[in-house]
């Protein structure tokens, strides 16, 4: 199946035909319709990539995020980031970016650590 796969029912109809590898759909820090699915397909043992990962066209911009940001001394691209991979292991980057300065800075993301304080501010994101 390619394609994004919008729900569990989708992804059950979809093994019923073929085994499904990964699934892609929309999710990132403040999108978060998708919470369950991510969890039962870390639970399968199925990848998920996230398209938007930083809020596609229009990036994310967040208060909260920022202010986790300057904590920790990254931007606040690179805390959303850094979010997806720890939010759950089956989670796969592919963040888009013309700009050779934000491949730099977003590559280096995947050495940013969330503690666990920051962690539940940014989880707490997606509802405010
Ligand atoms: N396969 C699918 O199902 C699917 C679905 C939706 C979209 N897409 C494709 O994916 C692309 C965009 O989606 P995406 O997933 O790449 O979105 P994304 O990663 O959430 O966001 C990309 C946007 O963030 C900006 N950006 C990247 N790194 C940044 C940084 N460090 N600081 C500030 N801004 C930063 C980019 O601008 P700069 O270029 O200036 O860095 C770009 O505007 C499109 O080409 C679209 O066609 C595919």
């Amino acid at each position: 199946m390619s394609g994004p796969v919008g729900s569990a029912a989708q992804v059950a109809e979809g093994r019923e035909i073929a085994a499904i590898a990964c699934v892609q759909n929309h999710y990132n820090l403040v999108h978060r319709a998708d919470d369950a699915l991510v969890d039962a397909l870390a639970a399968a043992g199925t990848a998920y990539v996230p398209f938007f990962p930083l809020g596609g066209f229009s990036p994310i911009q967040s208060q909260g995020l920022s202010e986790v940001a300057r904590r920790l001394d990254a931007t606040p691209m690179q805390v959303a980031l850094a979010w997806l991979p720890a939010r759950a292991p089956n989670i796969l980057l592919i963040p888009g970016t013309s700009s050779r300065a934000h491949l730099r800075e977003n590559l280096a993301a995947a050495s940013l650590d969330l503690p666990e304080a920051a962690t539940r501010v940014l989880d707490g994101l997606a509802g405010a």
